[in-house]
């Protein structure tokens, strides 16, 4: 089964950009895609990027991953701190094999109590936060560094 990562990014985020530019940056989730294209390319890496500000789209989104043993990189955003729906998708996906990555633009544990909970973090297979839209590039590195499922 060749490499390939769903790269999805939850509620709010395709204002990225526009939306709080001192605490996500001013690059747009389009800049993002495309920094994260090119990484793929050079990983040789299969790669797709969604966005959704909808829960059941995103879980639907998880459980397509997990029937087709691709590994996800996620930014739950605001779902992250709430949402047990999200968080039972990831770990129905991770309990197929397929590898986890959640990720943050900002670092929540330096900010807002409420941001201060994941519930996503206990079953992914690492998180990665706090690098603005290098978190993205780092967690495909982290998943290509995996070995791949046979
Ligand atoms: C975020 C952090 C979350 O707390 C917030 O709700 C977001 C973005 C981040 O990338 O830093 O929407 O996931």
């Amino acid at each position: 089964m060749s490499r390939h990562v769903l790269v999805l990014s939850g509620p709010n985020l395709a204002a990225l950009g526009s939306r709080e530019p001192e605490v996500y940056g001013t690059l747009t989730l389009a800049d993002v895609g495309e920094q994260v294209a090119a990484l793929a390319g050079e990983l040789g890496t299969g790669v797709e990027l969604r966005q959704t500000d909808d829960e059941a789209e995103l879980v639907g989104w998880l459980h397509e991953a997990a029937r087709s043993g691709w590994d996800v990189v996620l930014n739950p955003a605001a779902f992250t701190h709430y949402s047990y729906a999200v968080r039972d998708a990831c770990a129905h996906l991770v309990g197929t094999g397929s590898r986890l990555v959640e990720v943050h633009l900002s670092n929540p544990a330096a900010r807002e109590s409420f941001r201060h909970t994941s519930v996503v973090a206990g079953v992914a297979t690492g998180t990665i936060a706090g690098f603005g839209a290098r978190s993205y590039l780092l967690a495909l590195q982290a998943l290509a560094a995996l070995p791949e499922r046979s």
